[in-house]
This record gives structure tokens, sequence and C-alpha cells, in this order.
């Protein structure tokens, strides 16, 4: 949304991500391939006399702790006089891309707001290198995917259609925090350096998928996809980042029909993923197993301007 005269500000919104294959493996220039979903966080970017970050956590200035995404942001365009506003349907730190979605709307919103004339593949390289400011270690996966939709293959880029197929997420609601990406990027290479033999090849492993995984989405199979997620699900577990919440929510879905599921994201709580034609019923096994079932879709659309 742009209003005129001085009411004049500007709303931008970007989606979350689930992957498909590959998290972790893409840390080591392994692929990956992550999908946009439709949940999106929206950022309101207007002029003002001073620099105001207002979230659900509270309002505050240029704040590199509490709302360090934004905070850089606002910084990396090196505007002084902003007040953003953020709202979101991305759980926060859940394995969904919650923080570049919130990076890469805000460097859109005030990229638009104040006409600096940025285009989208400088909106996803900015915000790739934000999240490794904040981080200290980011694969340009989730500022790629959210800025671009659709689905994305990591490194080359290449972008394929959405699916037309169910998605549901389960939520452990366990394990969230905004630094949890970093401490379990840490924790697969504290045990690739002890177990080198062991785990490059599981990293390896891993990094296949995506090949074949983008065949079988041209051609609709899900039924060959989920079985490949659910080795990547196995391997992921080997390398340390699953919980006992995660798995029971992957094997909840799987019993109730799921093509595949599978851990997205870093792990060590957070999210799991599961592709189905059944939404319903997969959503209602993992509520019951004790997880918050998130019915969603694929989606085309990256940043979008409201
Ligand atoms: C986190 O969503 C995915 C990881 O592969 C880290 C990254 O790609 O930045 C664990």
């Amino acid at each position: 949304m742009t209003l005129n005269g001085d009411n004049k500000m500007t709303t931008c919104s970007a989606p979350g991500k689930i992957y498909l294959f590959g998290e972790h493996a893409v840390v080591y220039g392994e692929s990956a391939l992550a999908c946009a979903v439709d949940m999106r966080t929206h950022v309101t970017a207007k002029k003002s006399g001073s620099i105001k970050i207002t979230s659900k956590i509270g309002t505050t200035g240029l704040d590199f702790r509490k709302h360090a995404y934004v905070s850089s942001a606002i910084k990396k365009l090196d505007v002084k006089d902003v007040a953003v506003k953020i709202t979101s349907d991305i759980p926060i730190g859940s394995g969904l891309g919650s923080s570049a979605a919130v990076t890469v709307a805000t460097l859109s919103a005030i990229n638009e707001e104040y006409s600096l004339g940025y285009v989208k593949e400088d909106i996803a390289r900015m915000g790739h290198e934000i999240e490794l400011d904040v981080q200290g270690a980011a694969s340009p996966t989730d500022t790629f995917v959210s800025t671009m939709g659709g689905i994305v293959e990591i490194p080359s880029r290449k972008r394929l259609e959405p699916m037309d197929c169910g998605v549901v997420i389960g939520n452990t609601n366990k394990g969230a925090t905004s630094k949890k990406t970093a401490r379990l990027v840490k924790q697969v290479a504290v045990l690739r350096e002890e177990y080198p033999e062991v785990i490059n090849p599981i990293i390896k492993t891993i990094g296949s998928f995506t090949q074949k995984g983008m065949s079988l989405v041209s051609e609709k199979d899900y039924t060959s996809l989920g079985k490949l997620m659910n080795i990547n699900h196995g391997l992921l577990d080997a390398l340390g980042v699953g919980t006992t919440e995660l798995s029971a929510l992957v094997y909840a879905a799987r019993d109730a029909g799921a093509f595949g599921a599978k851990i997205t994201g870093a792990g060590g709580g957070g999210c799991m993923v599961a592709l189905t034609d059944s939404p319903g019923k997969v959503a209602s096994a993992i509520s019951k197993a004790g997880g918050q079932a998130i019915i969603t879709k694929f989606t085309k659309e990256g940043i979008l301007k409201e």
C-alpha cells in the first residue's frame, strides 16, 4: 500500500519458506531445494522524525538486540528518519525463514518508500549480508526464496513453479530462539570436525536429493518426493539436529498417509513439514501428537508491494 501526501507510507510483504531438501548441507556448498509458502511478514515504512521500530515485542529505536534484522536493514539503507511497523504470521525462529522474511520485507518497504532504486536481486543480496552479520552463518537460501518466491535450487538459483500438492507444517513450539540457527550450524560443524569421514558423506548424500527432487517436482511425482524427504529426515537426525518432539510429529504425519515428512530448517525444535493430498487428516494427526498444525500452500509470490 502506498498513500500520497503527509500520510505516504509503503507496505511490502515477504513469504516464509520450507526446505524440501538440503538444510545444513547447503552450508557446505551442497544443493538445496527450498519452497516459498503462503505465510507472510508485512512491513510498513513511513518517513518520520526519527527511527521507530514497532513489532509485537514492542517499540524501539535502532536496537540491534531486540530488533536485530530490522535495525540492520535500516542501517544498510542508511536512512535516518523512518518508522517501521511489522506484523507477521510466520512463527519466529522455527525454521520457516522468519528472519529472512522480515529482513527482505523491511529492505523492500524502505526501498519503495524512499525510491532508492534497488532491484530484487539487490534486496536478496543485502538480505543475505544482513543474515550473515546477525547470525554469523547463513546460506543465501532463505533470503533468496523469500525475495523471489516459487521453488528455488541453491546454489544455482534456478526457479521452478510451485507444486500443487498440499503442505502441512507442524510446529513443536519448542526451541525457538533467534540464535538457534547459528547454534545448530555450529553443532554440526563440531561433529564434522570430530568425525569427518562419517559426516562428510552424510552431507554429500543430503546434497544429492535436490537434483532428483527437481525432476520429481516437474513430474509432479509427490510419492517419490515424499520418500526422499523421509530419507533426508533420517540423515538430519544423524547430524544430531532432530528432537523427540520433531520425530513425534514426523511419524504422526507419515502414519496419517503423508507422502513424506521431515524437519524443515535448522532443527533442534521448531518445525517439520509434510507433503500430502489429505491436509486435514495430516493436520489433525500432528495436533494429536502435540504439535501446532498449519495447513498452507506453496506460492510463486516473493516480495509483494501491498
Ligand atoms: C536454516 O534455516 C537452514 C540451515 O541450512 C542454515 C542456512 O542455510 O543458513 C541450517
